[in-house]
Parts: structure tokens; C-alpha cells; sequence
């Protein structure tokens, strides 16, 4: 299976993503007991490529952390936490243009009432946070994504430091997934308030300004002829959901001469972990090499604020 791709209508034909998607849509699937069956969106594949893409890289461990970033009330955060130890999901709840759709304030308070589906309440930990200033120690995480978001941040520069920021708070090793907007019919990229197309170059050369983070395998920008053959005004899919309906295939998008779709990218922080680290230590060494990376710590920030302190005088 290809992880880092564009979303193409074959990829419905794919056994394991269809599986994927009908765990991430369980809602769909009690309404269509043949779903996903000729409803193909790409807001669905998104969620699926995640799953299985975490499955694939076998990064869904009983002990991962895990951080969702502008995650909304996405139907994934639900369906990890009985896959992992902890699921973080922050989001700008209550501010911005998503406000009462995606970023629901009420979510902070009240997360029940978004899930789908059974799932583990006591893993689930929500937080407002902006995306660009993660309130986290670094090396925390072993799984961060963030869906259909980073567009949302600021144009380039926004999307850039929140992919330094995902990667500080990444443990060396982790894993991170991305999707987001991008252009498939040649055209410049696009640039307006709240939302950014990217054209492949320009999300490669966004990826590439973050050398810590390597792409796990090199990104298929190929989108098929059958694909292309539905393209969706953005507007009328926004008015056709504002309306509750939906026009399928839900794949491809355009918006002032851009053709766009999703493109997830599964990436990879360079690095040993702190395990790994200490594992080529002598035994008689591990523990004392933790104890002292402790008290470095310690020594260091007390030295600092005395030396802070001199300097004043
Ligand atoms: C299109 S929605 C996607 C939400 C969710 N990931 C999903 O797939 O349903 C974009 C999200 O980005 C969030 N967002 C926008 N700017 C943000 C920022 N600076 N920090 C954190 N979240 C932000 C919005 O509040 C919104 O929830």
C-alpha cells in the first residue's frame, strides 16, 4: 500500500482501505450497510489512509502517545484511544472560521457528544491550543497528525511553524501524518485569507524546510484520468453541505482555475529514541545516564536563574 499519495478513486477497490474506512465511519455504515459503496469522499479516505497507514508502519502501540493537532471532533480521535495509551486533541476551539462547525467550543467541555461509536473516554484528553505554539515538553509524542488543517494556518510561514513545532514535540522515531490541499491540474499555487493550495512543488519544498522530518517514502503526486473525470466547484460543495447533501465522488475540487485534492504524507523524525540512546550503554551505565540527564537538568536551570541573577546586578 502506497501511504504518501494523493487520494485517487481506485483506491476505493483497495480491501485494507475500505475496512479502514467503514471503522472511521461507523455512522455511515449502519445508514449503508454497503458503504462505502459509490460514496466515495475524500474526507473519509483521509481518515482511513491515517489508520491504516499507523497499522502499516505498526506505530499503534498500546503505549503510544499520541497528539492530534487542529483535530476538531475528527471521528479519529475516538477510534485511537482503543488502540493507544493517550490521545491529545487540540484545536483552536471556539476561535477562528471553524468555530460551531469543526473547532465546536463545546468539544472541550462535552467531547462525548461528537463520538461516533463506543470508545475510551478515559484517553482522551482535549485541549485549545494553537497549532503554531504546542504547550508541550519536547519529545513527548510517538504519533502526531494533523488532518486537512495546516492550509489553515497562516499560508506558508503559519503551516511552517507548525511543522517545526510537531516536530519538537515528537519523540525521536515518531511518526507524523499530514494531509492537506493539493493542486493536480499544474496550476501556481493559491494563496488567500484562511486557506492555501499547494502545488506539489510547494508542499515539497515546505516538507523539505523541516530536514528533521523525513517523508517515509517519496510522495506520488500521479492522479488517474477516472479521478480527474469529477471535479466539484468548491462553492457548490459548500452549499450542498450547508444544504445536507453531498455530490459523489467527493475527490477532486476547484477553486479559481485549481483543481485540488487530498494528499496524505506519512513522515518519520530523524533520530534515535531515548530508549534506543540508552540501550547502547552498558547496563551498569543506563540507569545512572538517566538519573544524571535528570539532575543536568536540574543543575543547569538552578545555574541559570543564579546566573540570570548576577547579570541583573
Ligand atoms: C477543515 S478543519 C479540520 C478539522 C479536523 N482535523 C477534521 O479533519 O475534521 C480545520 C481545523 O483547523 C483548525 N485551526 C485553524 N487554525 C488553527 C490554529 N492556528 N491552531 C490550531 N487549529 C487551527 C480549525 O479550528 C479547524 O478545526
Amino acid at each position: 500500500m502506497i501511504l504518501n499519495k494523493l487520494c485517487e478513486l481506485e483506491d476505493w477497490q483497495n480491501l485494507g482501505l475500505r475496512d479502514a474506512i467503514r471503522v472511521m465511519s461507523p455512522h455511515m455504515v449502519r445508514a449503508f450497510p454497503d458503504y462505502p459503496d459509490l460514496k466515495e469522499h475524500r474526507k473519509a479516505w483521509e481518515y482511513a489512509q491515517l489508520f491504516s497507514g499507523l497499522q502499516t508502519l505498526g506505530a499503534l502501540r498500546a503505549d503510544a502517545v499520541v497528539l492530534g493537532v487542529a483535530a476538531g471532533h475528527e471521528s479519529p480521535l475516538y477510534e485511537l484511544t482503543k488502540h493507544v495509551r493517550w490521545v491529545f486533541a487540540t484545536d483552536i476551539y471556539g476561535a477562528g472560521v471553524f468555530t460551531g462547525h469543526e473547532s465546536d467550543a463545546t468539544m472541550l467541555h462535552n467531547p462525548d457528544q461528537f463520538a461516533l461509536d463506543s470508545y475510551n473516554r478515559n484517553r482522551l484528553v482535549v485541549q485549545y491550543m494553537d497549532a503554531r505554539d504546542l504547550r508541550f515538553e519536547p519529545e513527548t509524542f510517538d504519533i502526531v497528525y494533523c488532518l486537512s488543517s495546516i492550509e489553515h494556518f497562516g499560508g506558508e510561514p503559519g503551516a511552517r511553524t507548525a511543522l517545526l513545532e510537531m516536530q519538537r514535540v515528537m519523540k525521536p522515531g515518531a511518526v507524523l501524518m499530514l494531509t492537506t490541499e493539493c493542486i493536480v491540474n499544474g496550476a501556481d499555487p493559491l494563496s488567500i485569507e484562511n486557506l492555501e493550495l499547494f502545488s506539489p512543488e510547494a508542499l515539497t519544498a515546505l516538507l523539505a524546510s523541516v530536514p528533521q522530518l523525513k517523508p517515509i517514502e517519496e510522495i506520488s503526486f500521479k492522479i488517474s484520468h477516472k479521478t480527474l473525470k469529477h471535479v466539484i466547484p468548491l462553492e457548490r460543495a459548500v452549499n450542498d453541505g450547508l444544504a445536507g447533501h453531498t455530490e459523489y465522488p467527493h475527490i477532486v475540487l476547484e477553486l479559481s482555475g485549481r483543481q485540488f485534492t487530498s494528499v496524505s504524507v506519512f513522515l518519520r523524525k530523524a533520530g534515535e529514541s531515548a530508549a534506543a540512546r540508552d540501550a547502547t550503554l552498558p547496563l551498569y551505565e543506563q540507569a545512572d545516564s538517566r538519573a544524571a540527564g535528570t539532575k543536568q537538568t536540574l543543575v543547569s536551570s538552578h545555574r541559570s536563574r543564579r546566573w540570570a541573577g548576577h547579570s541583573r546586578r
